[in-house]
C-alpha cells in the first residue's frame, strides 16, 4: 500500500474509519469523505492524511473529494464505497423522504462515487480489481 492513495467514504467512523486507520497504517495516503467534519478532520490528523466534507448523495460532493485527492496526491488509485445508513421504514412508518434519504446515500452514493473515482481510477481497467468486501476474510 505504500505510496497508494485510498479514498474512504463514511471514512470518519465505524467501519471506514478502522479501514482508514489500516488502510494508513500500511503507508497509504487516506481521505477520508464524510459528513461529519469534526470526526474526520480529527482522523485525518492523526492518520497524516486529508478529509474532505462530503455528502455523498450529492454528485458535486464526490466529484470534489476525488479532485482533492489527485490535487493533494497526484493520484487516486482505491475508493471504498463504505459510506451508508440504516434506512429500516417499514410499510406502516414509510415516507418518501425517508425512502429517498436511504437510497440517496446507499444507492446514489456508490454510483457517484464510482463516477466520481472512474476517471482516476478506472473500474474497467485491468490493474484496477473491483473488489467486494468478504466478511469471512478481516484484511484490507
Ligand atoms: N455495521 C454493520 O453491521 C453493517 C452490516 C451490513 C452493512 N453495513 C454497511 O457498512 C457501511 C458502514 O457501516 P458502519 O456500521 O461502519 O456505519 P457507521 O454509522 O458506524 O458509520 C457510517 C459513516 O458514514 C458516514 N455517512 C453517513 N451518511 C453519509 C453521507 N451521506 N455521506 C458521507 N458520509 C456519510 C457517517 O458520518 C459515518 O462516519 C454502511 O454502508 C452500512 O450500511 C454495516
Amino acid at each position: 500500500m505504500t505510496g497508494r492513495v485510498a479514498l474512504v467514504t463514511g471514512g470518519a467512523g465505524g467501519i471506514g474509519e478502522a479501514t482508514v486507520r489500516r488502510l494508513a497504517a500500511q503507508g497509504a495516503h487516506v481521505v477520508i469523505a464524510d459528513l461529519d467534519a469534526a470526526r474526520g478532520t480529527l482522523l485525518a490528523r492523526e492518520c497524516g492524511g486529508l478529509f474532505v466534507r462530503t455528502d455523498v448523495a450529492v454528485v458535486r460532493d464526490n466529484e470534489r473529494a476525488a479532485a482533492q485527492a489527485v490535487a493533494e496526491y497526484g493520484r487516486l488509485d482505491i475508493v471504498v464505497l463504505n459510506a451508508g445508513i440504516a434506512g429500516r421504514c417499514g410499510l406502516s412508518d414509510f415516507t418518501p423522504q425517508r425512502y429517498r434519504a436511504t437510497m440517496g446515500t446507499n444507492l446514489d452514493g456508490v454510483v457517484y462515487g464510482i463516477h466520481a473515482g472512474q476517471p482516476a481510477a478506472p473500474v474497467d481497467h485491468p490493474d484496477v480489481p473491483l473488489v467486494r468486501h468478504d466478511p469471512q476474510d478481516s484484511t484490507v
